[in-house]
């Protein structure tokens, strides 16, 4: 059996970056909430127990994901009265796990959908003889992320946690937010206080002389740090560029769920999603879009990666390009918003208010 626990609190899955009413972590992807890929992927590379750590109340998650039976494993909801820290969230839940000492134990940050061989970095894990295997990727610009330079044989050798000046940029390999402890590491975090496993833990490892290994894999990787990522994610779930078994229904361009409405002469394309009870009119053309539950777009709108929020109506002959449309917000006819527009719930934008222009 294997073990694993979520960080699901803090800042990473803030409801902020998406104007929806629905956390983030709940919002959903491909049709389903976010989580629920994490959790059937973990499932389909043989973990059987997961705990959740979080900052929210259990009742976010209980009344969808339940005791996780629905995905094959036994799903424990540990809540923190005041953010610990990855660190501090991880040490605080390893009190519900039932592994021995030298056994692995999965950690996987909320807010990344990755194609990670699961199962494979847990057998590199046991192959190294490692006190923490971390998966790595490559990015173009590491800055935002924790940096981790291996030597020839995998080892990490530091680990930098958001680099700030130009000389801790020292390669292009970055945490890419999924570790196998062994589980008596995990019991050297101190608890009762925040700690962060990126800025504390792997460092004090690293300098007692602990085995941290880093496996490179250059699969698919994604941070859903930003809407634009999230509705990204939701696109190449749908079209299957990257697996998960929660995604209900075919692989293809739409997903359109059940009871959404579609008119004749409407356009789905570039993995959009179309939630349950939402009508898409005559002449509209949805592109790599997240339309979510009971939403209206309109005749002739444009939707282009962009996210329609619960109830949220998108007047006739509207153009969305990469915005957020907020739960049960109306933005009326013939608009125009473009990147980084962000309409909160319930707003209304007349008809005709806005376009943007080159003009000098
Ligand atoms: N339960 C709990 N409590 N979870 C937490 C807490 C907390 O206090 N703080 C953070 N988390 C969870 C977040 O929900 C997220 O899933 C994960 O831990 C990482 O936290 P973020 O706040 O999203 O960190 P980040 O995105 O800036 O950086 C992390 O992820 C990068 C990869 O996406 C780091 O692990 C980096 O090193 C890494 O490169
Ligand atoms: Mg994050």
């Amino acid at each position: 059996m294997t073990e694993a626990i979520l960080l699901v609190g803090g800042q990473g899955t803030r409801l902020r970056p998406v104007t929806v009413n629905t956390p983030k972590p709940m919002v959903p992807a491909a049709g389903v909430p976010f989580l629920a890929h994490q959790i059937a992927r973990a499932a389909a590379a043989g973990v059987d127990h997961i705990v959740m750590a979080t900052c929210y109340l259990a009742e976010v998650f209980e009344p969808y994901f339940g005791d996780g039976s629905a995905f094959g494993v036994t799903l424990e909801y540990v809540v923190e009265d005041q953010p610990l820290g990855t660190g501090g969230a991880i040490r605080h839940a390893a009190e519900h796990l039932t592994c021995g000492a030298d056994e692995p134990v999965l950690v996987f940050n909320g807010d990344i959908l990755t194609g990670l061989d699961i199962r494979g970095l847990v057998d590199s894990h046991q192959q190294a003889g490692a006190d923490v295997t971390l998966h790595l990727t490559r990015v173009d610009d590491p800055r935002a992320f924790g940096l981790v330079p291996t030597d020839a044989d995998g080892r990490v050798t530091a680990f930098t946690e958001k680099p700030q000046t130009p000389e801790e940029i020292v390669t292009d390999q970055i945490n890419a937010g999924c570790y196998v402890f062994k589980r008596s590491v995990i019991d050297t975090i101190p608890s009762g206080r925040p700690v962060s496993v990126e800025r504390e833990t792997f460092p004090a490892l690293l300098a007692s002389g602990a085995r941290l290994h880093g496996k490179v894999e250059q699969g698919y990787w994604l941070d859903l740090g930003t809407p634009e990522a999230f509705i990204q994610a939701s696109a190449d779930l749908v079209r299957g560029i990257v697996d998960s078994p929660a995604v209900p229904g075919e692989r293809g361009e739409a997903l359109v769920l059940a009871g959404a409405q579609v008119a004749e002469g409407a356009k789905l394309a570039d993995g959009t999603v179309v939630g349950a009870g939402a009508r898409i009119g005559a002449g509209a053309v949805v592109q790599g879009s997240v339309v979510l539950d009971g939403a209206v777009v309109a005749e002739d709108a444009y939707v282009h990666e962009s996210l329609v929020g619960a109830g949220a109506t998108i007047g006739p002959r509207t153009a969305l390009h990469g915005a957020v449309i907020g739960d049960g917000a109306r933005v009326g006819a013939d608009n125009e918003l473009r990147a980084g527009a962000r309409v909160w719930c319930e707003a209304e934008l007349p008809d005709a208010a806005l376009r943007f222009s080159s003009d000098r």
